[in-house]
């Protein structure tokens, strides 16, 4: 962490601290206990949130609060706009009012080691939720998705797709990666390039715009910061505008998720590319609904299904095991290293979603509803 960093998120710990017991700037939803008493004895769970700003993200928080409330706890939800101070101050402030567990999906997974020192003082658990937290042993657990494996099915998707182990080829590839400070992003990153890397080294994947990274650890240098769709469009016009001239096209687009691929898409749209006339390959992460209607017309070819209800129901168990003193159950003790300790995780299986298993996969199990997308 730098200087300048450390500096604001201490002076941003302080004000809180004198604020504290007030409301955060963003939505607060506390339920009132239930004439039985039995949310009392429950007692408070924090969830914070970065942003409302992606579909995921509310369904998320609103499954955590909907399970939570339903188990007898009350509950305290947190959007943070995906600012890394404002999380800061919500997380300050929920510490204020003594949750019995936090739920933090960070936005800057290094940046909340100084907050979570505080909740360890107040002996308040904390789980990582989807989001590694960095640099700080006063995490307790973590649950995600197989983040690694969803890079892998990406990747693969390309491979198979494009008969690539079938020798087929060069194929014109533009590569992106999430936003360079959570910690996913180089998980999703790594499992896509360690299938797809065997094939720019033979040459029957190209890079035209030179934008692929030497090695996993480069990610960075194709990441797109707070994974904005707007970064990801304009970065997508400028590859096709300096490097797609004379009638070259590009063929296929590794994106790591929905939130990029949606500007990617726009952009193709705006460079002309017409589906059914040589629309790449573009890939994607988490089924949002407007990706999830581009891919039935034709504009996305895959994304990675992460049915974040099943995240929630784990994390509910989760809570309900540390407060009743209970073993925590968990299925991966040797991967998720944060800088201070390997952070006991429950991983859960991603799943690929074509157009072809829309139905199947996000309808039938009520992920949708049909009319939801216009089937
Ligand atoms: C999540 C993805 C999501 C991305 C952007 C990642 O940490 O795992 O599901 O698309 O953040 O919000």
């Amino acid at each position: 962490m730098s200087f300048k960093k450390a500096k604001l998120i201490a002076a941003v710990a302080g004000a809180a601290l004198l604020v504290g017991g007030l409301a955060a700037c963003s939505s607060t939803k506390t339920a009132t206990p239930g004439a039985t008493g039995a949310a009392a004895a429950g007692g408070l769970i924090g969830i914070a949130m970065p942003t409302k700003s992606l579909q995921r993200w509310n369904n998320d928080g609103a499954h955590l609060d909907e399970l939570l409330k339903a188990a007898g706890y009350t509950t305290s939800v947190q959007y943070a706009d995906n600012k890394v101070d404002q999380q800061i101050t919500q997380i300050q402030n929920m510490i204020n009012q003594n949750p019995k567990v936090l739920i933090i999906a960070s936005i800057d997974g290094t940046a909340l080691g100084p907050v979570l020192a505080q909740a360890k003082q107040k002996k308040i658990s904390v789980i990582a939720y989807d989001r590694l937290i960095n640099g700080t042993s006063d995490v307790g657990y973590y649950a995600t998705f197989d983040n690694y494996k969803v890079g892998q099915l990406q990747g693969q998707y390309i491979v198979d797709t494009l008969g690539l182990s079938a020798g087929k080829g060069p194929f014109n590839l533009e590569p992106f990666a999430g936003s360079p400070d959570d910690n996913n992003a180089k998980f999703f990153f790594a499992g896509a390039w360690d299938v797809l890397k065997p094939y720019l080294d033979s040459g029957k994947l190209v890079v035209p715009s030179g934008k692929a990274p030497a090695s996993d650890a480069q990610w960075t240098s194709v990441g797109i910061q707070g994974w904005a769709t707007a970064t990801a469009q304009s970065e997508m016009d400028n590859r096709l505008n300096s490097f797609y001239t004379g009638g070259k096209k590009v063929n296929v687009v590794l994106s790591p998720n929905d939130s990029l691929a949606l500007g990617i898409e726009q952009s193709l749209d705006s460079h002309a590319y017409k589906v059914g006339s040589a629309w790449p390959l573009v890939t994607g992460q988490d089924a949002d609904q407007a990706n999830v209607k581009n891919m039935l017309a034709g504009k996305q070819a895959m994304t990675v299904w992460k049915d974040t209800r099943t995240l929630g129901d784990q994390v509910a168990k989760m809570v309900g095991e540390i407060v009743k003193g209970q073993t925590v159950t968990v299925n991966d003790t040797k991967t998720y290293d944060n800088g201070k300790k390997v952070v006991p995780s429950y991983l859960l299986p991603p799943q690929v979603v074509t157009k072809d298993t829309v139905k199947s996969a996000l309808v039938d199990s009520g992920f949708y509803k049909a009319a939801d997308l216009g089937l």
